[in-house]
């Protein structure tokens, strides 16, 4: 199987998270962020896992995006907005017919969905899903994750390596 996990991460816990998910796919399985997933990194894989975080109820848009880079916030670590987002990133996805798993990282009582939003650009490009999608909590607004979670990631990621076959 060859699997990339990509992901879109303002303040670390995402990539965290991709990290430990390609860990546990094991067999050479790479994290990249949405800029070192470029056509060549993507060609012939058979197995892409997808990430971002959870961000006004949903997957960032590029308002939102905008309105961190120039707005952070009081108190705000400092946010890395140098790849581009997870939806330009789909938008410039080919069409293929990959398997594919969404995850998100977010608070954990929170409405809203970002591997929908991930899930259903995949669909339409012809990418079938293997395993429902995942989510990994953070304690506070910026992080830091949970606790446990990226013991998780790494044991999600395992499991779709089994899922797989
Ligand atoms: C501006 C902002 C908006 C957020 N909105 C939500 C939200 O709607 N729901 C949620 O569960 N978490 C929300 N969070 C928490 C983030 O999803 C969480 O910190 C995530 O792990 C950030 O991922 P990253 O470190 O990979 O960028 C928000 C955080 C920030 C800074």
């Amino acid at each position: 199987m060859n699997a990339v996990v990509v992901y879109e991460s303002l303040w670390g816990n995402t990539a965290a998270v991709a990290g430990a998910i390609a860990e546990g796919l094991g067999d050479g399985a790479r994290a990249l962020s949405t800029s070192a997933a470029d056509a060549a990194a993507i060609q012939g894989v058979d197995l892409i896992v997808a990430g971002a975080p959870l961000l006004g109820f949903t997957l960032p848009t590029e308002q939102m995006r905008a309105g961190i880079a120039t707005n952070p916030g009081m108190g705000a670590p400092k946010p890395d907005l140098s790849a581009p987002s997870m939806r330009s990133w789909l938008d410039e996805l080919p069409a293929g017919s990959a398997r594919f798993a969404a995850f998100e990282t977010r608070i954990w009582w929170s409405p809203g969905s970002a591997p929908k939003h991930i899930a259903a650009a995949l669909e339409a490009k012809g990418y079938r899903q293997l395993a429902p999608s995942e989510k990994f909590v953070v304690t506070g607004k910026f992080g830091p994750l949970k606790a446990g979670e990226l013991e998780r990631a790494k044991a999600w990621g395992a499991a779709l390596a089994r899922q797989f076959g």
